[in-house]
């Protein structure tokens, strides 16, 4: 076994986790192939959140069930903890499961796949440490993730996570630091904090900082020019958050704050711990600070018993908010979660139905707030170049993607020329999801 494929599904942890991975693997001298059938390992890194990421993985296996070429499979990530030893039995061809608590026995593991043991697995919580690794293969040159916390204590009726990547383990503030350093002193000029809830961070040094104060450290390394931090839990999400971001450009005017639905009864059901009005003042937080704060949020329709008046009041909240972008889900049923078995199950059809009235009006909020940007000039981060348009692609610290035409840097193929410099853009048009514009001359 010499290659390996990996393709990685579900969210930036997933995505950060598959760059260590990848990582550990170049380390032990295995090459990276672009396509399954040029590597002697495929690995899959899964997402279990709702059903169909979950089926994607199994669709990909039945791909190879017949002849699998003499290739080894590995599922990893959140499907591999959920379901365990059950993957051997509905996909006989792996021979790896491991959740992402276990990737730091990965060299071992891969020993015994070596050896031709066909039944490896990695599916224990015992490790209290965050996963880290000194091979990380960062994907993108400019923009960097870092860990600062693992796995959920919190207990969401809806959420497969706390069981997939089991409870809270927080880094050391030294450590995270020691890497943003690290990584300014490569040439990453972002970085993004990750966490399943990046708010409930506890450096568990002497030390023992909070969230806010390891984002205003990190906002205060040499050479990082902008800071963003996912995911923010609202009940752990504090003001003194909001008075970081005041103090400092470098920290990003973006907060995802998921509320999942904008009725209190149903926040309830879903053991959300906070109440509409509860949420609604961290929005004022936001709302009243120096500096003007974009805010995202995740919602799910169709929970168990959520009434047509409790989804009006979703309809409401994001009115009343006014997201600058939203992701909207339809409730999926995972295993061994609270609201499992709960009763009014709410019809496939009914939630297709709020779903669609959801994202319409949240697509005229965007159009809305979005053309009120006209004309104002906003600093872009180049992240690439768009051939069939001629523009670049940019990014404003508000997290809009903002397209932009540069008189200089027109030439196909110069990609590298711009891609994560900083240029002063004068809006010039709106849509719902994205800003175009020209570059300051
Ligand atoms: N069904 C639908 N959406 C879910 N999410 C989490 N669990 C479920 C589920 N069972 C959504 C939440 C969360 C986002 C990452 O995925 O909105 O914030
Ligand atoms: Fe999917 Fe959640 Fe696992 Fe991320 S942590 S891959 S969103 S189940």
């Amino acid at each position: 076994m010499n290659t390996f494929y990996i393709e990685t599904f579900g969210c930036q942890m997933n995505a950060h986790d598959s760059e260590k991975v990848i990582g550990t693997l170049l380390s032990q001298g295995y090459r990276q192939v672009g396509k399954p059938d040029e590597a002697d390992l495929v690995l899959y890194n899964t997402c279990s959140i709702r059903d169909k990421a979950e089926q994607k993985v199994f669709h990909r296996l039945q791909e190879f069930k017949r002849h699998n070429q003499g290739k080894v499979f590995g599922v990893l990530g959140c499907v591999a903890q959920q379901e365990g030893e059950r993957i051997f039995e509905r996909a006989p061809h792996v021979s790896l499961v491991a959740g992402s608590a276990s990737y730091s026995k990965l060299p071992q593991m891969l020993v015994q796949l070596e050896s031709g043991n066909r039944r490896v697995t990695g599916l224990t919580f015992d490790n209290d440490q965050a996963f880290e690794t000194p091979f990380t293969r960062r994907d993108n040159p400019h923009r960097a993730y870092i860990t600062i916390i693992e796995g959920c204590d919190k207990s969401c009726a809806y959420c497969v996570v706390p069981f997939t990547r089991g409870p809270e383990r927080s880094r050391t503030s030294e450590s995270v630091l020691h890497e943003a350093r690290e990584l300014a002193r490569m040439g990453y000029v972002e970085i993004q904090l990750l966490g399943q809830n990046v708010n409930s961070y506890r450096d568990p040094s002497p030390a023992g900082w909070d969230f806010a104060r390891l984002l205003r450290a990190v906002g205060e390394v040499d050479g990082i020019r902008r800071v963003r931090f996912t995911t923010s839990h609202p009940r752990d999400f504090v003001k003194d958050i909001v008075d970081a971001i005041d103090e400092n450009p470098a920290l990003c005017n973006h907060v995802h704050l998921p509320v999942q639905s904008g009725s209190s009864s149903v926040l309830n059901r879903m053991q959300r711990l906070y109440t509409r009005s509860e949420y609604m003042r961290r929005i004022e937080w936001m709302k009243n600070a120096r500096r003007e704060i974009s805010i995202t949020t995740d919602i799910i329709v169709g929970f168990p018993g959520e009434t047509e008046a409790d989804f009006e009041q979703t309809l409401a909240l994001l009115e009343e908010v006014e997201y600058d972008s939203l992701f909207s889900f339809k409730y999926s049923r995972r295993p061994s979660t609270a609201a499992l078995d709960l009763a009014d199950q709410v019809t496939e059809e009914e939630k297709t139905r709020r779903l669609t009235i959801l994202q319409e009006k949240q697509r005229a909020i965007q159009i809305r707030r979005n053309s009120d940007l006209v004309g104002q000039v906003e600093e872009a981060f180049v992240e690439g170049y768009n051939q069939a348009t001629g523009q670049w692609i940019g990014r404003t610290t508000q997290n809009r993607t903002l397209n932009f035409v540069h008189p200089h840097h027109a030439a196909p193929g110069a990609e590298a020329t711009l891609a994560g410099t900083f240029w002063n853009v004068r809006v010039t048009r709106a849509g719902p999801n994205s800003l175009a514009g020209e570059v300051l001359g």
